[in-house]
């Protein structure tokens, strides 16, 4: 018999997080984490639970890939009419949660959206592969759609229509940045009591450093 859902349990033992460890800005704290998690070679370090907010105030979730760290600011790339385009045009606020539990690290980061420049957009959307470039195009993305071959039409139709030449940007495909008002770092310890180190934006640039129970 399978084990059950109640007994999964983990003890967390590997590091530890005092205040007088961490940076001065939590921008730099995460590049450190970040680069910590991509040496030791997680699969999709990158991969981030983004949560928005329906129009009703209700929470919406879902994993997109971390695209960079521009100015201090958190960026991915989606389609602007999709579901969380939508949500985030409407209501520009999103928190984001990273999960690297090889490391047994969790990292929330909470902010104000804004769109990426068309030409930043246009820049990222060149850079991958032609396929993706593609898709963005073949998919109404979160729309409902008969069945897949709608899907492959649509693929073999573009593909011929872009034959030869470059790929233009969709211009409802683009990306969005979060701005962090305060960023937490969780560390896994025994028997539960984890360290949480948070960082909330003063009314400057400055960031107040703060341990929360956990
Ligand atoms: C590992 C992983 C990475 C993903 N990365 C992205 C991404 O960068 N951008 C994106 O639009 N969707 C990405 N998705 C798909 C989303 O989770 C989601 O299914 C899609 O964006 C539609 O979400 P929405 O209907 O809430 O807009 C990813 C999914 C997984 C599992």
């Amino acid at each position: 018999m399978s084990m059950s859902i109640a007994d999964m349990r983990k003890d967390y033992s590997r590091q530890s997080l005092e205040v007088h460890d961490v940076l001065q800005n939590p921008v730099l704290q995460f590049k450190k984490w970040f680069d910590e998690a991509t040496q030791a070679q997680l699969p999709e370090a990158n991969a981030m639970h983004l949560s928005t907010v329906s129009s009703d105030g209700k929470p919406v979730g879902r994993i997109v890939l971390l695209k960079g760290i521009e100015q201090e600011t958190f960026v991915f790339y989606t389609n602007y009419e999709s579901r969380k385009g939508k949500e985030l045009l409407h209501t520009p606020w999103a928190a984001l949660t990273f999960f690297w539990i090889e490391l047994e690290r969790q990292v929330r980061i909470e902010g104000e959206v804004s769109k990426v420049s068309p030409e930043k957009s246009t820049e990222y959307f060149h850079s991958r592969p032609r396929g993706s470039q593609i898709g963005a195009w073949v998919s109404p993305q979160s729309e409902t759609i008969p069945d897949r071959t709608f899907l492959e039409k649509r693929q073999e139709e573009l593909t011929q229509q872009f034959d030869g030449r470059e790929i233009p940007r969709p211009e409802h495909w683009g990306g969005f940045a979060i701005r962090p008002q305060s960023i937490e770092f969780w560390q896994g310890r025994p028997s539960r009591l984890h360290d949480r180190i948070r960082y909330t934006k003063t009314a400057g640039t400055d960031w107040v450093i703060e341990r929360l129970a956990p």
